[in-house]
């Protein structure tokens, strides 16, 4: 498995462009599945999981083409050759319960293998199979698998308990096909299921109230192909964000939307951070020790919990104490006890980290245990004095295009060791 060596000690500075939003292009992709012409999807991030998510594709049928230098990637579904969402796929990333709704929507059968649990949670996927069954399906479990069935999806009106991204992906999705108008209520208000409707939206179906807590869906007959260009990564962006401010340095991060960062600039400026807003995106100017602030994860447009592991490799060198609360998932913290490896003083308990800022923290040799966990030591290991080594960088992989890169050429010094 792959390592990263960091050193830290130096102020990063200068541009970094953002790439395609990963968790707008998996729900975009899986959606091709709802027609028969072809989707072309442009600024396609090269991760990790875009290509597990082409490889599902692939193998439920679709013939999919990449235009390489232009982060372009066209998928189209003749036919569905397959209708399983196999184990050895859906283990390696979750978001593969994204072809649920469509598989449902186009060919009324579906055999999804159930996602396991990861590092950061159980996240279970009972909402989205209930809400299914309030639009006509059969859903049943076998042998860790979903089996579900539909002659048509009909709407309804569907209230989900908890706020759910992919949940709420899922439903729109299987909405857009069925048999009259559903109405999905706390629906998740992501940028991503904005983006996501927008897409459907322009291959002919009727969307309203995406990006609000109550969306309506009126069921069409068909949806056409098109071309759509992937927002922004406002995770990559809020990264680079705290990249600047965990080493006093000052980046402007190209592309990122600002509207989509609201409660992340808030927080920042709040950490003695000075940020400028432009139209192309913003500047982020680091102070030599940053302030302590208390976070709390929430539903967007709350505090992204995307954004909880990085927030907190800066408040642990900030000057005073941070108290954060993740509500969202129930073991986001794993990465608390790495960051003590290398001299930060957390303590948890249940949903809170009490962090009580240090002055200096040293290089260590650290495990990354999920995505945004590896993003957060790679933060702390920018500014921690010496070599810190980063184990089971598979990890950044899943969602960070080339981060090495873009971070050495904001100054950082970072390499990656290729082991078999
Ligand atoms: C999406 O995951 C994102 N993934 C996650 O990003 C992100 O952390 C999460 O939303 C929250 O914003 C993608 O979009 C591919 P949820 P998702 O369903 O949809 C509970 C990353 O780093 N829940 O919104 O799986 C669940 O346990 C990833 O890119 C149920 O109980 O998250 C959690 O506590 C990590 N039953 C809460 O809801 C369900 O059926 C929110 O989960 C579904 C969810």
């Amino acid at each position: 498995m792959d390592k990263v060596i960091v050193t830290g000690g130096n102020r990063l500075v200068g541009e970094v462009a953002v790439s395609g939003a990963k968790n707008a292009a998996l729900p975009i992709l899986a959606s091709t599945l709802l027609s028969t012409e072809e989707c072309r999807l442009l600024n396609v991030p090269y991760l990790m999981d875009i290509a597990t998510m082409e490889r599902l594709l692939s193998c439920l049928g679709a013939k999919t083409q990449w235009e390489k230098q232009k982060h372009t990637l066209s998928v189209r579904f003749d036919q569905v050759e397959n209708l399983e969402a196999p184990y050895e796929l859906v283990k390696t990333m979750r978001a593969s319960i994204l072809v649920l709704g469509p598989l449902l929507a186009r060919c009324g059968k579906a055999r999804v293998s159930l996602p396991g649990g990861c590092a950061i949670g159980a996240r279970p996927v009972n909402l989205h199979l209930a809400a299914l069954e309030q639009m006509g399906a059969e859903v049943r479990i076998e042998h860790g698998y979903i089996v579900a069935s539909s002659k048509r999806l009909r709407g309804n009106r569907i209230r989900f308990d908890v706020s759910t991204v992919t949940g709420t992906e899922n439903l729109l999705m299987a909405a857009t096909l069925a048999a009259g108008t559903t109405i999905l209520e706390n629906a998740a208000r992501e940028p991503e299921v904005e983006e996501l409707a927008r897409s459907l939206n322009e291959r002919g179906a009727k969307i309203r109230g995406a990006g609000t807590e109550t969306i309506e869906i009126e069921g069409v007959d068909r949806l056409t192909g098109g071309s759509h260009r992937i927002m922004p990564d406002r995770i990559e962006a809020g990264t680079f964000m705290v990249a600047a401010a965990i080493t006093g340095g000052e980046i402007f991060v190209r592309s990122a939307l600002c509207g989509h960062l609201r409660d992340l600039i808030l927080k920042l400026r709040e950490t003695g951070c000075e940020i400028r807003e432009e139209s192309e995106g913003l500047l982020v100017k680091g102070v030599r020790r940053p302030k302590g602030v208390d976070i709390t994860s929430l539903p967007y447009p709350g505090f992204p919990t995307d954004m909880q592991a990085q927030m907190m490799a800066l408040l642990s060198v900030a000057d005073g104490t941070s108290v954060i609360t993740e509500t969202i998932f129930e073991s986001r913290f794993q990465h608390a006890a790495e960051l003590r490896r290398m001299g930060a003083f957390i303590k948890t308990e249940g949903k809170q980290a009490v962090v009580s800022g240090v002055e200096h923290l040293t290089g260590a040799p650290v495990m990354a245990s999920d995505l945004r966990a590896s993003a957060s030591l790679i933060l702390a290991a920018l500014r921690a004095e010496g070599e810190t080594e980063i184990l089971r960088v598979y990890h950044l992989d899943r969602g960070y295009e080339k981060i090495e890169e873009k971070l050495s050429s904001l100054g950082a010094k970072i390499v990656r060791i290729k082991e078999n």
